[in-house]
């Protein structure tokens, strides 16, 4: 090991140890870089498609097909005419409780949310549509180290499309450590 310490650099180099050591480094680099990689935001349309807040949708079921993270969006895509969108506390939730809530969503039936607490957040509809099903109850976390949407073993330069910055940086540390290494 303490031949690391050759001032000598091709001595350096063909000591085993020194390499290992060095590409040690450089993958502990590499994954430091791609895991603060910021995960795009989702846009999560509630029921699944683009005009599902309606009755009769289980929203439970589509809900814990989701994972949603602090920074993404709610999509409500409904009939203005008929349904609304509330955000409102548990109790109200549970319930239907269409008064007193939180905050009234309802715009034009293209309505959008943000996400911004990582904590349960409950909608439903107004007009009685809660208790024909108009209810969903979410749960949003921080967000994710890993981007998770691009599958396992981010290494796969997943960086390259949203961050051209570090995918360069990532470049120059491998092209400088192969021209050491001749
Ligand atoms: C909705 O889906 C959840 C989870 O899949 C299930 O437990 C529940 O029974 C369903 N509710 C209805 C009314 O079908
Ligand atoms: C939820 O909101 C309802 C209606 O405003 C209110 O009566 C109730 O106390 C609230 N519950 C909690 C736990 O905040
Ligand atoms: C929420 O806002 C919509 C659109 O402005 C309105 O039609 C609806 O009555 C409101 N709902 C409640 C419960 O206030
Ligand atoms: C959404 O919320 C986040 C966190 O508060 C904020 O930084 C962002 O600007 C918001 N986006 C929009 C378009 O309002």
């Amino acid at each position: 090991m303490l031949k690391c310490a050759s001032f000598n650099w091709r001595q350096f180099w063909r000591e085993k140890e020194c390499v290992k050591i060095i590409l040690a480094c450089l993958v502990l680099l590499m994954v430091t870089v791609v895991n603060t990689e910021s995960r795009q935001p989702v846009l999560h349309r509630v029921g699944g498609g683009r005009f599902t807040w309606k009755p009769n949708v289980n929203f439970t079921d589509w809900a814990i097909h989701e994972q949603f993270y602090v920074g993404d969006w709610l999509y409500f895509g409904f009939n203005k005419q008929l349904y609304t969108v509330l955000e409102v506390n548990k109790t109200s939730y549970r319930d239907c409780i269409d008064e007193n809530f939180i905050k009234n969503i309802t715009k034009g039936g293209r309505d959008v949310f943000n996400l911004t607490e990582a904590k349960p957040y409950y909608f439903i509809s107004s007009r009685g549509y809660c208790f024909k099903g108009m209810k969903v109850a979410i749960v949003v976390q921080d967000s994710p180290p890993f981007p998770l949407t691009n599958g396992y073993l981010p290494i796969t330069i997943s960086s390259a499309s949203n961050s051209p910055g570090k995918f360069v940086l990532l470049v120059m540390v491998a092209s400088t450590s192969a021209w050491m290494l001749l």
